[in-house]
């Protein structure tokens, strides 16, 4: 039976970086995946062009942008591998990149390039990649952990699960981390989808559809939160960057509002609009301002017919109001099937901040997505893989 310093299952972004370190230290090290790649996720992530990192991710804006139960716990691995950590090996791999928005760094090419410069880091820590591989069981005793793999049985000191949350299942995602956090007496907080679309019911999906593959820049809230980003509608309801991350905050039952125009005070530019041509149609005044069909809507929404010109200043308002601060009430969201995350997961409670190492297993880590440790949109979930993945690089 083959004995492994460390075993890490899960050749993802948190297990491919904890299996380098841990490597580079010197330690034998096995990585097994059930996936006949590595990185699948990294393949597909970032449309394409993986957003690797956020270069806010240890600012002090930056702390606020990672929901746990106890948001300090990321704070200790984030601050000792920093996104600067990162961008330096993407550079020693001469990877080009560039910052798309908000602090957020893609690649300029595929994000393949990260997998071969993580595979290529791989081989030089000398770690023993094992995939297209199932994991039948994991048991510990004195010795330390067994792991009973389809083609062969294996034992290590140290076992770091770095299996990542439940999303996207046909990708691969599986519920095995919780498990195993459970079989090793680990609590575990609630999981739901997050950085997902929402969903409505019946009757204002009719009504939304019509406006499917329209984007506009918007302000969503719900309550003291609120996004500024773009926000699409779907013909299954609304998407795009601003309603992922209000996903994360949203539970079901509550609304979102939305600010159609941030950065017009609406109210005066319909009195503008009301003293300059008082003869239009209201329809053709909220279309100057909104994509026609969206337009149409609101206006169908708050019975807005007539001249613009006839309109009172309670009516005008009304239509402020809307501008300002359309309430919506998703019914739910697409799920794990299209969510880029899981909220909650291992808790933090029973891990240690510096190492990620279980605080009553020794030997035992849980790093990554399968931690209740979730980044918002824009590379922050990468490089919380990273710094996770890294700290118990050290420690396994
Ligand atoms: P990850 O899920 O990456 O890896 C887990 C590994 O464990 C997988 O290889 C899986 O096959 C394996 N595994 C699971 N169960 C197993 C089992 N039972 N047996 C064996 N192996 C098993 N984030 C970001 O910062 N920037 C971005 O651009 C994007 N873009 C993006 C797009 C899309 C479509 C998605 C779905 C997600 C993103 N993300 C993202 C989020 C990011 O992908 C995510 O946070 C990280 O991949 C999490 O890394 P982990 O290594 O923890 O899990």
């Amino acid at each position: 039976m083959a004995h492994y310093d460390v075993i890490v299952l899960g050749a993802g972004a948190a297990g491919m970086m904890a299996a380098i370190e841990a490597g580079k230290r010197g330690r034998t090290v096995m990585l097994v995946d059930h996936a006949t790649h590595v990185g699948d996720k990294i393949r597909i992530s970032g449309g394409g062009r993986c957003n690797f990192t956020n270069i806010n991710a240890t600012t002090d804006k930056g702390r606020d942008r990672f929901l746990s139960e106890n948001p300090r716990f990321a704070l200790s691995a984030l601050s000792r591998y920093t996104p600067e950590n990162f961008i330096a090996l993407v550079q020693r791999y001469g990877i080009a990149f560039h910052e798309k928005t908000l602090g957020q760094l893609f690649c300029d090419g595929p994000a393949t390039q990260i997998n071969t410069m993580l595979l290529s880091e791989l081989r030089q820590a000398n770690v023993v990649l094992s995939l297209g591989t199932i994991i039948e069981s994991v048991s510990r005793d004195v010795e330390g952990f067994a792991v009973e793999l389809s083609n062969a049985s294996i034992t290590s000191d140290s076992l770091i699960v770095a299996t990542g949350g439940k999303s996207i299942p046909k990708m691969g995602a599986t519920g095995l981390g919780y498990q195993l956090a459970t079989q090793f007496g680990l609590r575990l907080t609630e999981t739901r989808p997050a950085l997902v679309p929402l969903t409505f019911e019946t009757g204002a999906l009719e009504k939304l559809k019509n406006l499917s593959g329209i984007a506009a820049d918007a302000i969503v809230s719900h309550g003291k939160t609120s996004f500024e980003e773009a926000l699409l509608f779907t013909h299954r309801g609304l998407s795009g960057p601003a309603i992922l991350q209000i996903s994360s905050y949203w539970r079901e039952g509550d609304s979102i509002s939305v600010d159609l125009l941030p950065h017009e005070d609406a109210g005066e530019a319909i009195r503008a609009l009301r003293k300059a041509t008082p003869k239009v149609q209201v329809q053709t005044v909220l279309g100057a301002l909104l994509p026609k069909k969206l337009a149409q809507l609101l206006g169908e929404e708050l019975d807005l017919p007539g001249m613009v010109g006839d309109f009172s200043d309670k009516k005008l308002a009304e239509v402020e109001s809307i501008l300002k601060s359309w309430t919506l009430k998703p019914v739910g969201s697409e799920g794990y099937r299209t969510a880029e995350v899981t909220l909650g997961g291992v808790d933090t409670r029973d891990l240690d901040a510096k190492t990620l190492g279980a605080r009553n297993v020794p030997g035992l880590f849980f790093v990554g997505e399968v931690v209740d440790v979730t980044g918002w949109l824009g590379g922050y979930n990468f490089q919380w893989a990273w710094a996770s993945g890294w700290a118990a690089g050290q420690a396994a």
